[in-house]
């Protein structure tokens, strides 16, 4: 185990964040900037990364914005050729664009294109990236992968179907490939419960969050620090034998929207 002072050192270290713009990608990259990490912002909203790159830049590490939808296969490929030819490796990765859910997924009313969407969204684009990045991380000695999966990966919930099971591949994909990328690359996901967030906000009404809080000990929702900070954890070198988990961060208790 390393010293105190690397525990939580990502200096000189390169990072990926996909839908790093907003939300709980924000705040990951605003924390591993902080530890050291250069942050490359991968977003579909190329404004926004934009905005948060220079945020990033202002606290002293590098940070660039790519233009990436993660449901474009050329996308994926040049935030990978763009973060080598800027930053010249690659360590770590954050997959953590996704969505889908929402209690919106009725079964006799979703399209076949719809459900499909949250497994090339939450599970395919993650594993691809993981494919192009992973080669990169063994060459540096250092990787570590970490994906964003959610509670309703475990959660029983009606209308939910495609999102939480796309999000348990996740869990399970991580434990997996766990094997194949050892012992140079970890890879581990992050379950959030009810994070207050743009895409919580479409769904959150009062009602709905007092019956949330009603099995949560901890009598708040989640703000994507929280989050963050567990991701920060599986991201340094403090958690090196740890691969393969899956940790859910949701003030121990469980928030549905039935
Ligand atoms: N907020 C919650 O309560 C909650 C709970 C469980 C899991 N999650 C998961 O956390 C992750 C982040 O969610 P959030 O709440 O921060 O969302 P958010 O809407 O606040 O931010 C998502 C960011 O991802 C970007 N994005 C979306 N689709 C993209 C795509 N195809 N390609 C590139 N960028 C894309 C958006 O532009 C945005 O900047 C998702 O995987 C989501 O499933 C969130």
């Amino acid at each position: 185990m390393s010293e105190f002072s690397e525990l939580f050192n990502l200096s000189g270290k390169n990072a990926i964040v996909t839908g790093g713009a907003n939300g709980i990608g924000k705040a990951t990259a605003i924390m591993l900037a902080k530890a050291g990490a250069n942050i490359v912002i991968a977003d579909f909203k190329l404004e926004d990364a934009e905005k948060t790159a220079s945020e990033i830049s202002a606290l002293g590490v590098k940070a660039i914005a790519v233009s990436c939808n993660v449901l474009k296969d050329e996308d994926l490929v040049n935030l990978v050729e763009t973060t080598l030819k800027e930053l010249g490796g690659i360590e770590i990765l954050i997959n953590n664009a996704g969505g889908g859910g929402g209690g919106r997924e009725n079964p006799f009313k979703i399209s076949v294109e719809d459900f499909k969407r949250d497994f090339d969204l939450n599970v395919f684009s993650a594993w691809r990236l993981c494919q192009l990045c992973v080669p990169h991380m063994k060459k540096s000695g250092y990787g570590s992968i970490v994906i964003t999966t959610s509670m309703a990966s475990i959660n029983k919930s009606k209308n939910m179907s495609g999102y939480a099971a796309s999000k348990a591949s996740v869990n399970h994909m991580a434990a997996n490939l766990a094997h194949d990328f050892g012992p140079e690359v970890r890879i581990n996901a992050v379950g959030p419960g009810a994070t207050r967030t743009a895409a919580l906000e479409t769904v959150l009404t009062p009602e709905i969050e007092a019956k949330m809080l009603s099995h949560t000990p901890i009598k708040r929702l989640g703000t994507a620090e929280d989050i963050a900070g567990a991701i920060l954890y599986f991201a340094s070198p403090v958690s090196e034998w740890v691969s393969g988990q899956t940790l859910f961060v949701n003030g121990g208790g469980e928030q549905t929207l039935d």
